[in-house]
């Protein structure tokens, strides 16, 4: 059984006070999250105060982005020990945002997956399609061109503490959420993917988020989906209530 991860991407959100604000009311109340295992991942320049907001508490510690070199003259980069040494234990990489608007590749995202997994830093490896391309019929094709890019070289022993994202373009903060069918069919399709490139037991290990507008009224139907193992949450990230909301619909998918 895969324990779902319920993720808040904080994005370019937050100052000191609400980043403390947040954190602090997620940590006390992390317990309405039943079995569901909580990550924040706050901006970078807020993860050590983070850190120490969570405490003790059962919230995860998550970045958005790592640079792939150790160290050295890479100004505005940000290394893994780095965040290892932050207490960081998951990363977001290959986020929409940093494709479409950075201009990552999945190149990119693959130096950068296996320096996180090199690290130990655990990736959230985020694929999913233009509307264009889903309109073009080409959906299938760019999830499998972005899953190949970016998992090239993860061993099968990497790839169970890998979690891999499907956020459709079009759904990320334009409150148009995929519907139940089209989630599951790319999940559905991720999962063929990794038996196909390790085996049936592993793939079944590896928990698949779905994220674009997930909110509390439609998380619940989202993560009943049998291929959907949490979420990557944006805008309702921000707002404790509705951030534990979802992770509570989740917990209670698992009990049924
Ligand atoms: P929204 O939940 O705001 O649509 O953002 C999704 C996302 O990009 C999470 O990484």
């Amino acid at each position: 059984m895969r324990t779902p991860l319920i993720a808040g991407n904080w994005k370019m959100n937050t100052d000191t006070a609400s980043a403390r604000l947040l954190a602090s009311t997620i940590a006390r109340r992390a317990d309405e999250a039943g079995d569901s295992e909580l990550l924040v991942c706050p901006s970078s320049v807020y993860l050590s105060l983070v850190r120490d907001t969570i405490g003790s508490a059962a919230v995860g510690l998550g970045a958005q982005n790592v640079y792939h070199e150790a160290n050295g003259a890479f100004t505005g980069e940000i290394s893994t020990a780095m965040l290892c040494d932050l207490g960081v234990q998951y990363v977001i990489l290959g986020h929409s945002e940093r494709r479409h608007i950075l201009g990552e590749t999945d190149a990119d995202v693959n130096r950068k997956t296996l320096a996180a997994l090199g690290a130990g830093l655990r990736p959230i490896v985020c694929v999913g399609e233009l509307l264009s391309e889903r309109e073009a019929g080409k959906t299938a094709e760019v999830i499998h061109s972005q899953f190949s890019g970016a998992l090239a070289g993860v061993s099968a022993e990497q790839i169970v503490s890998t979690v891999i994202a499907y956020e459709p373009v079009w759904a990320i903060g334009t409150g148009k959420v995929a519907t139940p069918e089209q989630a599951e069919e790319v999940h559905r399709d991720l999962r063929k993917l990794l038996t196909e490139c390790y085996n049936a037991g592993i793939a079944d290990k590896v928990r698949i988020l779905y994220g674009g507008s997930v909110k509390p009224d439609n998380a619940k139907q989202l993560m009943a989906l049998p291929n959907v193992d949490g979420a990557l949450i944006g805008g309702a990230s921000l707002k404790a209530d509705d951030f534990l909301a979802i992770a509570a619909a989740s917990a209670a998918v698992g009990q049924v």
